[in-house]
């Protein structure tokens, strides 16, 4: 009598592709700019994979527009310099994106990742770094871009969220999908329970990404 086959671990399907952790490269470390303003989950899980020498990369600077952001204190709590630049004191968006870009110059980035960046950024920032900034972004693109993605998917009824790393363009939430993980919505969800759900995601992928770009398969 024919069996069914065992069905597929479903864990093993939730990012594609599937990346080896052994991406690591051995050259010089992959200098970071990180650009933040909230909370900084995504900015420890960074830290974390290079502390623990699955990324070969280093976080040279952290840059920040809120004062309040907690995400400044893991910088400090980490030793990575952090730079706040309050975009209020800007006078446009152009203004605020070419002192980051002086910044990060400053600091000697060649990489930058969008971790809760919640500012709109412009071609002053985008081609300074030419297809080398990455966003991580809520949802699974290309559904649900912008603000409150998580409300947007429960509220369109979704059996499956997750989370998206990709190229920064500039369009909001629109460049170049690198990496994805999928994340599925239970019965009983929140905005905050399945946020955290789709977090423990964001936090393998946006390393993943970096590890790809340390190995320069992305340039
Ligand atoms: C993440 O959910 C990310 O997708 C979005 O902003 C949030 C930042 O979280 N762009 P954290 O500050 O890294 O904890």
């Amino acid at each position: 009598m024919r069996t069914n086959p065992a069905p597929a671990d479903s864990t093993a399907s939730l990012i594609s592709p599937v990346i080896s952790p052994s991406l690591l490269s051995p050259g010089e470390p992959l200098r970071l700019g990180i650009l933040a303003s909230g909370n900084g989950s995504n900015f420890e899980a960074v830290a974390k994979a290079i502390a623990s020498g699955k990324l070969n990369a280093k976080i040279q600077v952290l840059i920040y527009n809120n004062p309040e952001a907690k995400v400044a204190v893991r910088a400090t709590n980490w030793n990575v310099p952090a730079v706040l630049l309050n975009h209020r004191n800007f006078q446009s968006r152009e203004d605020l994106d070419r002192e980051i870009v002086h910044s990060l110059q400053q600091y000697q980035v060649e990489w930058v990742v969008m971790a809760g960046w919640m500012r709109i950024v412009t071609p002053v920032l985008i081609d300074a770094f030419p297809n080398q900034i990455i966003n991580i972004h809520p949802s699974l693109l290309p559904s649900f871009k912008g603000v409150r993605a998580i409300e947007q998917a429960l509220a369109a009824g979704v059996k499956i969220a997750g989370c998206t790393v990709h190229l920064v363009a500039p369009e909001v939430d629109s460049g170049v999908i690198l990496l994805q993980a999928a994340v599925p919505v239970l019965a009983d969800d929140t905005a905050e329970t399945l946020h955290d759900r789709i977090q423990e995601q964001e936090h393998r992928i946006l390393p993943q990404v970096i590890a790809l770009a340390a190995h320069d398969r992305l340039g």
